[in-house]
């Protein structure tokens, strides 16, 4: 099964499909599913506990899907 990341508006990242996560000592932790917080509030991270909707995130998935790919590939040269 191929995994599948959604991105929760103003949400999480939910993953699906069967893959592996480790923890900073190498440790597998496996998993299904998982929503994954993005917001940096939760307390049980990686994972999300909801604390998103309690501080107001605010998800930048727009500004994302709007900006220019060829601008990641420009070596980040500047012109000033
Ligand atoms: S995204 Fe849900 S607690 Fe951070």
């Amino acid at each position: 099964m191929a995994i599948n990341i959604k991105v929760r508006d103003n949400g999480p990242y939910l993953v699906e499909g069967e893959f592996t996560m480790t923890d900073a000592q190498g440790n597998p932790i496996e998993v299904k599913k998982a929503a994954l917080c993005r917001c940096g509030g939760s307390t049980m991270k990686p994972f999300c506990d909801g604390t998103h909707s309690k501080i107001g995130f605010k998800g930048a998935n727009e500004a994302v899907q709007e900006a220019d790919p060829g601008a990641q590939s420009s070596g980040g040269t500047s012109s000033t």
